[in-house]
């Protein structure tokens, strides 16, 4: 499956979502993440993504495997999108921030 890492948080750009076959994006307040067992492994998510957060779950940079485990928890909880919305407000401030984990809402 693919997986949505920590450069998604406080950004949300959502492009991600218009592109996904099978609708697998689940939204929080302030984050993403993709249902890994609906998730097909198209690709085509990867590249839409202005913050480049998104990585096959082989390829996630190091330091950040834990979103693997957190994308396939969310998912369960959090609510399908599949239509894309604005940005959050402060998204180009907060692109490229490290470990902006510590601001992920539930
Ligand atoms: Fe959807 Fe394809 Fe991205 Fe998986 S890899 S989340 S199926 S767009
Ligand atoms: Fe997040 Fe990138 Fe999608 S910032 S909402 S993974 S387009």
């Amino acid at each position: 499956a693919f997986v949505v890492t920590d450069n998604c948080i406080k950004c949300k750009y959502t492009d991600c979502v218009e592109v996904c076959p099978v609708d697998c994006f689940y939204e929080g307040p302030n984050f993403l993440v993709i249902h890994p067992d609906e998730c097909i492994d198209c690709a085509l998510c990867e590249p839409e993504c202005p913050a480049q957060a998104i990585f096959s779950e082989d390829e996630v940079p190091a330091g950040q495997e834990q979103f693997i485990e957190l994308n396939a928890e969310l998912a369960q909880v959090w609510t399908n999108i599949s239509e894309r919305k604005d940005p959050l407000p402060d998204a180009e401030e907060w692109d490229g921030v490290e470990n902006k984990i510590a601001h992920l809402e539930r």
